[in-house]
């Protein structure tokens, strides 16, 4: 099964094409990782794999429907989503606990729905197993920005989705929050049972271990795409950030430094 194809996709906005002739398959089981510079596309592509944003050309089939041909309010509860822009939809004073539980239904903002016992523990062990269980009962809006995203994880985990989207799970962290995400996320990615999953970050030492595949994105094209190992080295992220970088590959951890 195909979880994710595009092809021939491009995105106009206004005279500027921020996505051109992208053309970009996930398979199931694989981890994959978006690079490239600020501005090159990354949420743009992200918000394309989400539903969101419906493209100017080209076809996009995910979990095998076409976008355009498929209800998508059908399709988005079997996709997870976690991102900066999806943190400031939730009501401040939302209950963590209801962050993850309204996830089952797709919704943010707890309105009405009943629950069965089995979402309420499945909720408890997502977020017991993003280490934020001890806070359940804690308004959202009063969590640091690092707790926040730990609950959005578990939140985005939820519906058991076919296809994990993550926009930079790390960004914003200190070193000991970034480091024990960069754990749990590395559980998620060797985990068989665990979705195919699409990340965007800004930096290397943000790939989880278990990343199967990148793809480095310039001014809206595909630089390179592929097995990670094949797709990042110094000479492909030097010519996409246009600058001299040595990248280094050691332990299942990437890194960059000019
Ligand atoms: N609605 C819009 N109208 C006009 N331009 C847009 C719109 N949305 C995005 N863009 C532009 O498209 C380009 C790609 O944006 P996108 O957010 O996908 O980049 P990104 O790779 O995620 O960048 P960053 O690393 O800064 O998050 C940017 O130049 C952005 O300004
Ligand atoms: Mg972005």
């Amino acid at each position: 099964m195909s979880i994710a194809r595009l092809t021939g996709v491009g995105v106009r906005k206004g005279d500027s094409w921020i996505l051109k002739e992208v053309n970009f398959e996930v398979g199931a089981g694989q981890r994959w990782v978006i690079i490239g510079p600020n501005g090159a596309g990354k949420t743009t592509l992200l918000r394309i794999l989400a539903t969101q944003l419906f493209p100017t050309v080209g076809t996009v089939e995910i979990l095998d429907e076409r976008l355009g041909a498929v209800d998508v309010f059908e399709l988005r509860p079997r996709i997870g989503l976690t991102s900066a822009a999806l943190l400031d939809q939730f009501e401040f004073g939302e209950k963590v606990i209801d962050i993850a539980l309204t996830a089952a239904w797709g919704f943010t903002g707890r309105w009405r729905e009943e629950y069965a016992d089995e979402d309420i523990a499945r909720a408890h062990s997502l977020l017991h197993l993003m280490e934020v269980d001890h806070l359940s009962e804690r308004v959202f809006g009063t969590l640091s920005e690092g707790e926040k995203k730990r609950v959005q994880l578990a939140r985005a985990l939820m519906p058991n989705p076919e296809l994990l989207l993550l926009d930079e799970p790390a960004a914003g962290m200190d070193i000991g929050a970034r480091e024990s995400m960069l754990l749990q996320l590395a559980i998620i990615a060797l985990d068989p049972l665990s979705p195919a999953t699409v990340m965007v970050t800004h930096h290397l030492e943000e790939i989880p271990i278990g990343t199967t595949h990148a793809i480095i994105l310039k001014e809206g094209a595909v630089m390179s795409a592929g097995l990670i190992e094949d797709v990042i080295n110094s000479v492909t992220v030097s010519l996409a950030f246009g600058m001299n970088i040595k990248v280094a590959h050691e332990e299942g951890r990437w890194s960059a430094r000019t």
